[in-house]
């Protein structure tokens, strides 16, 4: 079944803990924790002190993307016994097979995610090694954009590279999703799908998680 990952970029960070429990009470999978710096994407979001804040806190598990230049350097303030997957970019890494190596060597689950303008063909050398590949359906930076509809085209290229080559990595897709999209989203073949706004600007989190989660389930 696909799995559902909430981006808490999209939170009410004056009461950040209080809205992953309603997540987690709605049956969310993994906390998608969105990492900006200001210059590999426009806008500054939060750093590791954040998420840690959550250690504990909850029973879920952190799916760290890291939309940073030079992430290399700040891998290992992510890796916590709830962090499950670190996800670079290919467009960040000059050495990414290095720092897949490096997220791998830390005991935790490597991805790597590719922009829209990005190109599938960019991660040949690199998919047999990742355990995730994120594939960017807004331009990063920004919770609510709208959905790129050309990335559903990138998610089945993915697919049927990984059937050809016997390669494990999940396909995940992150920005502009909402439940009226899903489903061409889960036609496309992802597996583990990220939603920010269209889960926390609703009025009742619970709910809305659990519309999705049901959505999910019933695709299954
Ligand atoms: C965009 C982030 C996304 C974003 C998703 O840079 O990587 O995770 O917050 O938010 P929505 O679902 O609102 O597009
Ligand atoms: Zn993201």
């Amino acid at each position: 079944m696909a799995q559902l990952a909430p981006s808490i970029l999209s939170a009410d960070f004056s009461k950040l803990g209080e809205e992953v429990s309603l997540i987690e009470k709605g049956g969310a999978h993994i906390i998608h924790v969105d990492v900006m710096d200001g210059h590999f994407v426009p806008n500054i979001s939060y750093g590791a002190t954040v998420m840690k804040s959550l250690n504990g806190k909850t029973a879920l598990a952190y799916d760290v993307h890291l939309m940073i230049e030079n992430p290399h350097l700040y891998i290992e303030d992510f890796v916590t016994g709830q962090t499950e997957y670190i996800t670079v970019h290919q467009e960040a890494c000059r050495h990414l097979n290095r720092t897949i190596q490096q997220i791998h060597s830390l005991g935790i689950k490597a991805g790597v995610s590719i922009n829209p303008a990005t190109p599938v063909d960019t991660l040949v050398n690199i998919l047999p090694y990742v355990d995730l590949v994120l594939l960017m359906s807004v331009n990063p930076g920004f919770g609510g954009q709208s959905f790129i509809e050309d990335t559903l085209d990138k998610s089945r290229q993915l697919r049927k590279i990984r059937e050809e080559k016997g390669y494990s990595f999940l396909i995940q897709m992150d920005g502009g999703i909402s439940l009226e999209n899903l489903e061409a989203v889960l036609t496309a073949g992802v597996d583990i799908v990220v939603v920010g706004s269209a889960i926390f600007k609703t009025p009742d989190i619970v709910k809305t998680t659990q519309e999705f989660v049901e959505k999910l389930i019933k695709w299954d």
